[in-house]
């Protein structure tokens, strides 16, 4: 994001505290107006919403971590979901797993430095007969083995 549409963004986010500052339970729909705004909730923004709604950081970190729709961390391109459900676990899931994050250079829940990957494990994905899965943006991949992977990550 450049500085200027980060500045931009950074004014609407006032807008946004300014319109709920009045309203009791006002973090809950300011972050969601955040994330909106930029895809994730970014520390800076946190900063300003501690300070405007007078809500310890760690408050609203709390919330922010609790609820699976918001993201602290900028989003990639494409979003990997790896399945460690029971099924996918006892057919080496953690493999499939670690081998992403060789890959890639993140660990899970994180996103790559080119912005191109969102790497996260998520629990059973519903196709259990496939196990391991792993899910590429809504593309499935299934009966993974660590060594397809390199091969699979070419394609995006
Ligand atoms: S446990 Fe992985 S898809 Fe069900």
């Amino acid at each position: 994001m450049s500085d200027e549409a980060m500045k931009e963004k950074m004014e609407k986010l006032e807008e946004i505290i300014t319109e709920h500052k009045d309203q009791k339970g006002s973090l809950i729909p300011v972050l969601h107006e955040t994330q909106e705004l930029f895809g994730y909730i970014p520390e800076e923004a946190q900063r300003i919403i501690s300070e405007k709604l007078n809500i310890p950081m760690a408050e609203i970190f709390g919330v922010a971590t609790f609820y699976s729709r918001f993201t602290l961390n900028p989003r990639g391109e494409n979003t990997i979901r790896v399945c460690l459900g029971t099924a996918c676990y006892v057919k080496n899931a953690q493999g499939v797993l670690d081998k992403l994050e060789e890959e890639l250079k993140v660990t899970s829940g994180s996103t790559t430095q080119d912005r191109k990957f969102t790497l996260e494990a998520t629990r059973c994905l519903g196709c259990c007969g496939l196990a391991p899965v792993m899910m590429i943006n809504e593309d499935v991949y299934g009966k993974l083995v660590p060594e397809d992977i390199p091969k699979i990550l070419k394609d995006y």
